[in-house]
């Protein structure tokens, strides 16, 4: 349902958008519901708006009796489904509190001062920022023209002290998906003493067939790599906090020294009910593309050039200033994302901003305000 609402421009955001004058602006409401009680709307950290399988909230609430033991049979069992669902053995598979601890932990076996990690540039920064802390560098290979990876590029940059190869498939905050015979070409190329480590955070959500694009059965073929899912997108658990790797048992022994412990036995009851549930996954996916596509349709009709997204959000170019556009939408009850910008010099993407797919009605109080404000600039 649509009312009309007043867009807001705070002190700070007023100064900075001059050129947009008028502060009354008629605007579609924000008919979407929080997503947290009291919080504005997240579209800034790809987070699920679409709710996790009511079979998980289930599951936990019949299980909470036990949350005074060191229970790790849940996770046990967990192992045994992830390891049958990715069609490898249980020792291939580890489990974490989301999958960000597993980014942490390659970076914090493999680093130090000398050391690089390969990754392109506009990629997801956790493992290479923690890379950096520890003393390593990073190399960042070039984009493609369509900002997505050139393999070719990634190759030139690894060299004798290169210890990872991280890509992240789809990207983050770029949203574009690798071609997936040119990244198994790669990925099966690179010297076999590097790590090759492969997040696939987002690919259940892709337009491209899963199987397909999937790296996880190279692992067989390939003993240093990492492949790391995460339960906190299209499963929609991400305060749950749990994610795994699919890798050989030898990749596992060396960045186990950094393990911090496994999921909590809610979080894995959670994934088991969540991996068993294959409809409301699917239903979620759906809701992913619907959204997505329509998304971009309006950014077409908009004029805003976009790279094609295959993720949870979509990297988009306003023309507006990135800060101020953040800014009149947080005021306007709307969190977007900026996106870190990697590898490349901040002002080559200060007009674009990272938007996490939501619900219609929250991507149509988005658009609303961004299309009052491209009108007005
Ligand atoms: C590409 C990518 N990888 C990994 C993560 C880590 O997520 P989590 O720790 O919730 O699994 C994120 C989170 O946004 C992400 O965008």
């Amino acid at each position: 349902m649509k009312t009309t609402q007043r867009l807001v421009f705070g002190r700070k955001s007023s100064r900075l958008i001059a050129a947009v004058s008028a502060l009354a602006l008629s605007v579609s409401a924000f008919a979407a519901k929080p997503t947290l009680e009291n919080s504005p709307t997240r579209l800034s950290s790809n987070e699920n708006a679409f709710g996790f399988t009511p079979k998980a909230k289930e599951a936990m609430i019949a299980s909470l009796d036990s949350g005074g033991y060191y229970n790790r049979n849940n996770v046990n069992e967990l192992v045994s489904i992830l390891a049958e669902k990715e069609n490898v053995p249980t020792d291939y598979i580890l489990t974490t509190a989301g999958s960000g601890p597993l980014l942490m932990m390659a970076a914090l076996a493999y680093a130090e001062p000398g050391a690089n990690v390969v990754t392109s540039q506009m990629g997801y920064t956790q493992l290479v920022r923690k890379f950096e802390q520890r003393g390593g560098d990073v190399k960042y290979a070039a984009l493609s023209d369509e900002m997505g990876y050139d393999f070719e590029a990634m190759r030139s940059e690894i060299d004798e002290n290169t210890k990872i190869v991280y890509i992240c498939n789809p990207n983050n905050p770029t949203g574009v998906l690798a071609d997936s015979v040119e990244l198994k070409q790669f990925v099966m190329s690179v010297p076999p003493e590097i790590l090759v480590f492969v997040d696939e955070a987002y690919l259940e959500l892709s337009d491209v067939n899963f199987a397909l694009a999937t790296c996880s059965p190279l692992v067989k073929l390939r003993e240093n790599l990492i492949v790391t899912r995460t339960f906190s997108k299209g499963y929609g658990l991400a305060g749950f906090r749990i994610g795994y790797s699919v890798s050989s048992p030898e990749v596992i022994d060396v960045i186990d020294d950094f393990y911090m412990g496994p999921p909590s036995y809610l979080a894995a009851i959670a994934a088991i009910e969540a991996v068993k549930d294959t409809e409301h996954l699917a239903m979620n996916i759906e809701n992913y593309k619907s959204v997505r596509s329509y998304v971009c349709s309006e950014f077409d009709k908009l004029g805003i050039e976009y790279a094609k997204p295959d993720g949870a959000f979509i990297y988009f170019r306003s023309g507006l200033d990135q800060q101020m556009l953040r800014d009149v939408m947080k005021e306007n009850g709307i969190l977007i994302s900026g996106s870190r910008v990697s590898g490349v010099p901040a002002e080559r993407f200060e007009k674009w901003a990272r938007v996490s797919i939501g619900t219609k009605e929250q991507m149509d109080s988005f658009l609303s305000i961004l299309s009052t404000l491209i009108q007005k600039a």
